[in-house]
């Protein structure tokens, strides 16, 4: 199974943290099967969380997402969309430290929308976003 993944513009420009990160996407047995870094577009941003888009957060996600560079990356292996959400944790990084304190949102996140990592929720969602992120 293939997912998409992202490190959000809160830890993608720390090299040391971006490192760890990767390290425990290999110990939960994920491939990382390309992987692109680049600083996203608000346009982008608007496409990639279209679902969103009347929530009250959404203003404050794109300003967010869009104000600095992001690392994506495709990630395969057994049930990878499930283990990269379950490495991950929680949306909340308040619930994340109480429910999952060693998951990455729990341990670099610093709110709803800092909130470390972005993982596909389905095999449909991944799909679009790997096709979608991965676009030349
Ligand atoms: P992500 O997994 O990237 O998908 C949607 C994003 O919207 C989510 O992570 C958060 O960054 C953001 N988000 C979700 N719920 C809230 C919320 N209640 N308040 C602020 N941001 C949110």
């Amino acid at each position: 199974e293939s997912t998409f993944a992202m490190l959000k513009p809160d830890v993608a420009s720390d090299t040391h943290t971006v490192d760890e990160i990767k390290q425990r996407i290999a110990e939960a047995g994920l491939s990382i099967e390309r992987e692109r870094v680049c600083r996203l577009s608000r346009r982008r941003c608007g496409k990639f969380y279209a679902e969103h888009r009347t929530r009250p957060f959404y203003p404050a996600l794109l300003g967010f997402m869009s104000s600095g560079p992001v690392v994506m990356l495709e990630l395969s292996g057994e049930s990878a969309i499930g283990a990269w959400r379950s490495l991950i944790g929680p949306t909340s990084t308040e619930t994340a430290r109480k429910e999952a304190p060693r998951s990455l949102r729990a341990m670099y996140g610093s709110d709803n929308t800092r909130n470390a990592a972005h993982g596909s929720d389905s095999p449909a969602s991944a799909a679009r976003e790997i096709r979608l992120m991965f676009q030349k």
